[in-house]
C-alpha cells in the first residue's frame, strides 16, 4: 500500500508540473483527488484493513492527498503568473497613444451674460447681493409698497407654496433685503431667478432678472438716466440707444419703462419690434418715499433709483435666440453654439 502511494504520488508529481493551462490543472485534480481516483477509492477501502492498520495507513492516506492538493495550488499560481507576464508583454499599453479626447462643454447663454451683465456693473462700482428665491410676501409685495388686493398677488400670476411663502415673482425682493441690512449710502445690483405662472414663447415660469438699486444723498432721474445707458451701449453696442417712457409700479415715483433701440432694424421698425424700432428691456423708477418709510430710511434724506431687467430677454437680443422655450429645453445642439 505503502508503495502504491509513493507511486501515486511520484505520478502525481510529474504529471502536474509539467501541466501548462488552468483547464488542464483542473482535469489533473480530479484524476488525482476526484472520487474515481486511485485514492479515493483507497480511501474507500480503509474500512476493510486489520484495525491495527488503520491509523497509520489514514495518515499515510492524508499525507499524500495533502501533498497533491499543495501541487495543484503551486502550480496553478506559477500558471496564472507566467499568463500574467505573457499578458504584459503582448497586451502591453502604449503610452505614446493620444489619449480619448474628452468633449468641453460650455456655459450656457444665461450664464454668459448673466456673468457680463455682472462684470459691467461691478467696473461700475456696484456690488452683488443675493436673496432666497422662496419669499415672503412681505419681500415680494407689502414692503413693496403693493396693495393687498393688486392682481399681481393672485394665484393666476404667483405660486403660492403656503400661505405667505411663495416663489419669488421679481427681484425686486433683495431692494428691501439690502434695505434692512444695510443703511445708505447703497450700490448694488443683484440677478437671480424669478417665477411666475406663464409659459410661452417670450415668458418662462423660470426666468431672470436683474436689479439694481442706488441709495444716497442727492441721486435723482439724471443718474438713473445715465447709468441705464451706459450698460445698454456696453453690452449691446455704442449703436444701440435706450429710451424711458413713462409707466406705474408701485414701489417706485416716478417710474418708468426702458426701452432698447431694435437690435436687428435699429429703429426702423421690424418683425423683431412689432415695427416700433424699439425693444422693452424693464422697468425703472425713483423709489417710492413709502417703501423707505417702510424700512425706517430718512426719505427727506435720501432718495433712490432702482431698476429690474429680464436677463433672459438680453440674452436672446445679444444672441439672437427667437423663442425662450430653448433656453431652458438644454438641447445640446442648441448648448454647443455658445462656446467661447
Ligand atoms: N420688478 C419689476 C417687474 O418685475 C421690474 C422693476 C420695475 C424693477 C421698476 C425695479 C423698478 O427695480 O424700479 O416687473
Amino acid at each position: 500500500m505503502k508503495t502504491q502511494l509513493d507511486s501515486i504520488l511520484q505520478s502525481a508529481e510529474r504529471e502536474i508540473t509539467s501541466v501548462k493551462n488552468i483547464h488542464d490543472l483542473l482535469q489533473m485534480k480530479s484524476r488525482f483527488l476526484g472520487k474515481k481516483s486511485e485514492l479515493m477509492q483507497m480511501m474507500g477501502q480503509l474500512g476493510r484493513l486489520p484495525a491495527e492498520e488503520r491509523p497509520e495507513f489514514g495518515k499515510n492516506l492524508n499525507i499524500t492527498k495533502n501533498r497533491i492538493l499543495e501541487l495543484l495550488e503551486n502550480r496553478e499560481i506559477e500558471i496564472k503568473n507566467s499568463n500574467y507576464a505573457t499578458s504584459l508583454q503582448t497586451q502591453a499599453t502604449d503610452i505614446t497613444m493620444p489619449g480619448r479626447p474628452f468633449p468641453r462643454g460650455s456655459l450656457h447663454p444665461i450664464t454668459l451674460v448673466w456673468q457680463e451683465i455682472e462684470d459691467i456693473f461691478i467696473s461700475l462700482g456696484f456690488e452683488v447681493a443675493e436673496g432666497p428665491d422662496v419669499e415672503d410676501e412681505y419681500h415680494n409685495f407689502d414692503a413693496l409698497n403693493t396693495p393687498p388686493d393688486h392682481p399681481a398677488r393672485d394665484l393666476s400670476d404667483t405660486f403660492y407654496i403656503e400661505d405667505d411663502v411663495l416663489l419669488r415673482t421679481q427681484t425686486s425682493t433683495v431692494q428691501i433685503r439690502v434695505m434692512q441690512q444695510f443703511k445708505p449710502p447703497i450700490r448694488i445690483i443683484s440677478p437671480g431667478s424669478c417665477y411666475r405662472n406663464e409659459n410661452d414663447a417670450s415668458h418662462s415660469p423660470m426666468f431672470h432678472q436683474v436689479e439694481a438699486l442706488v441709495v444716497d444723498e442727492g441721486i435723482d432721474f439724471t443718474h438713473l438716466r445715465d447709468i441705464l445707458n451706459i450698460f445698454v451701449k456696453k453690452i449691446f453696442g455704442e449703436e444701440i440707444d435706450s429710451r424711458i417712457r413713462p409707466h406705474f409700479f408701485p414701489f417706485t415715483e416716478p417710474s418708468a419703462e426702458i426701452d432698447i433701440l431694435c437690435v436687428k432694424c435699429y429703429g426702423k421698425g421690424c418683425n423683431l419690434c412689432g415695427g416700433s424700432g424699439w425693444l422693452e428691456m424693464g422697468g425703472a423708477g425713483m423709489v417710492d418715499p413709502n417703501v423707505f418709510d417702510m424700512l425706517k430710511i430718512d426719505s427727506e434724506k435720501y432718495t433712490g433709483y432702482a431698476f429690474g431687467l429680464g436677463i433672459d430677454r438680453i440674452a436672446m437680443l445679444k444672441y439672437k435666440i427667437p423663442d425662450m422655450r430653448l433656453l431652458f429645453e438644454n438641447d445640446i445642439r442648441f448648448l454647443r453654439q455658445f462656446k467661447i
